[in-house]
């Protein structure tokens, strides 16, 4: 209620923000939905247009139908074995158009991938706010992750609102000279997904997982896909998967194989027909939840899997260098191992080993997210829509503190 200028009481109504979600991979979808369904519930205050670059297709169409979403304009711009340049043209070039359709308010986008620089770098060319949901990571390497340190870094020169995952997050946004106006603490995204999965039933009935035996076996899940892994290093990784079994009589390995070229045919050569070897497709996000939460052990260049696994209790292993998610690290909960045959055949036997070392490796909390970042991301967004500050109040922002030895 405001007072008008004849001294009238008066109801102001406004118009509902238009904000454009952005989408692009599978794991953009994941983190997203939560946020979208969020922002939808708000529908007096938000006018929510979900817009596909489908730089992925199967993947991206699995995870999308799994939390019911439609994109309002699916750009289609998949190519099979596309480039990065080539890619990143093709988004700017139609997301020009798409935003010059739909005329946002805002633009959002997840993560780091080519979608989200290419997008923000549209809406900055248009002059409409881009809010970046998981900004701040780092991994101080342009080249681990490659590109994503580059894209990450690019898009929070362009952003307006940085919500950052966790508290480290934000400290790297803020040596990199970011307003601490422009940034909030919320939490990811993924865990508000991963408890909403966890209430669905399941059945591996009619599933990839279907005639996998989970009760007489330990399971290892892997799943590899990084570009800075392609080549010799995913060699590495699925011979040392071999040995891992020829060494281990109980132990099963299930890989679920991203769906890009060069993972499928080195994955295939190398572990193909393997006895207790499962290369799997890639599974719904429910399925491949429901395998995590029956494997012992998670072996992994994703950097959603770092974020998830924490809240199941199982001991994961990096495949990389370097992680820009070191959360888990320092609470003992995660290690980065590399790539090389030598060191994951060394330290996934210890941890096979070593029933006390690693029941140590367990937890439960999980230090990237409580559930309710999706809600703290949409008390933030109708904050600056109407000119607030803070973003959040301090007591809303997400915090964590444990404390578990483990790794
Ligand atoms: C992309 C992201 C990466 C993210 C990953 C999630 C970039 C540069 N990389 O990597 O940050 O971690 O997604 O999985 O943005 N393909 C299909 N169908 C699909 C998906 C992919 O056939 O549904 C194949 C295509 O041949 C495509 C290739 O995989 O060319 C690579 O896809 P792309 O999106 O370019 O890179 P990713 O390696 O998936
Ligand atoms: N995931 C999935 N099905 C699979 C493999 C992974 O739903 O077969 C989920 C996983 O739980 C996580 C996300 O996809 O939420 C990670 O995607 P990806 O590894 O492709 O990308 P990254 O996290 O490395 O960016």
């Amino acid at each position: 209620m405001q007072t008008d200028r004849n001294g009238q009481n008066t109801i102001v109504r406004y118009l509902p923000m238009r904000v454009a979600v952005v989408l692009g991979t599978r794991p953009e979808a994941i983190k997203m939905a939560p946020v979208i369904h969020e922002l939808k519930k708000c529908f007096d205050l938000f006018d929510v247009v979900v817009i596909a670059t489908a730089q992925h297709r199967e993947m991206l169409d699995q995870a999308l139908s799994l939390f019911e979403i439609v994109p309002n304009h699916d750009l289609n711009l998949m190519y099979p074995g596309q480039s990065l340049s080539l890619l990143t043209s093709r988004v700017l070039d139609h997301m020009d158009l798409a935003l010059g359709r739909i005329k946002p308010d805002m633009v959002l986008v997840q993560g780091d991938t080519t979608t989200v620089f290419a997008t923000s770098l549209a809406a900055f060319y248009r002059k409409i706010p881009v809010a970046h949901v998981e900004a701040g990571l780092r991994s101080h390497d342009m080249l681990n992750p490659f590109p994503e340190e580059g894209m990450r870094r690019l898009t929070t020169v362009l952003t307006e609102i940085n919500f950052a995952p966790t508290p480290l997050a934000r400290t790297m946004l803020l040596k990199e000279g970011v307003s601490p106006q422009k940034i909030t603490v919320t939490g990811n995204t993924v865990v508000d997904s991963l408890h909403y999965i966890l209430s669905k039933p399941f059945s591996c009935l009619g599933t990839p997982l279907e005639g996998i035996d989970f009760d007489n076996y330990r399971t290892i899940l892997v799943t590899c896909h990084r570009r800075e892994t392609l080549g010799k290093d995913l060699e590495e990784i699925c011979l040392a998967l071999l040995d891992i079994i020829k060494e281990f009589p109980d132990v099963r390995v299930v890989y679920p194989v991203h769906l890009n070229p060069e993972v499928q045919s080195t994955a295939r050569r190398i572990l193909s027909d393997v006895d207790r070897v499962h290369l799997i497709p890639p599974l719904d996000y429910l399925t491949f939840v429901n395998l995590m939460k029956r494997t012992h052990l998670i072996l992994t260049d994703s950097g959603g899997l770092q974020e998830e696994a924490p809240t199941l209790c199982k001991p994961l292993f990096v495949l990389r260098r370097v992680t820009e998610r070191p959360e888990a690290f320092n609470e003992g909960l995660s290690k980065v191992i590399g790539t090389s045959r030598e060191a994951i055949v060394k330290e996934t036997s210890h941890l096979l080993r070593d029933a006390e070392f690693y029941s140590a490796a367990t937890c439960g909390k999980n230090p990237y997210g409580d559930g309710a970042a999706s809600s703290r991301i949409v008390e933030a967004l109708q904050r600056w829509s109407r000119g607030l500050l803070p973003l959040l109040d301090p007591d809303r922002e997400f915090t964590y503190r444990n404390g578990n030895g483990g790794l």
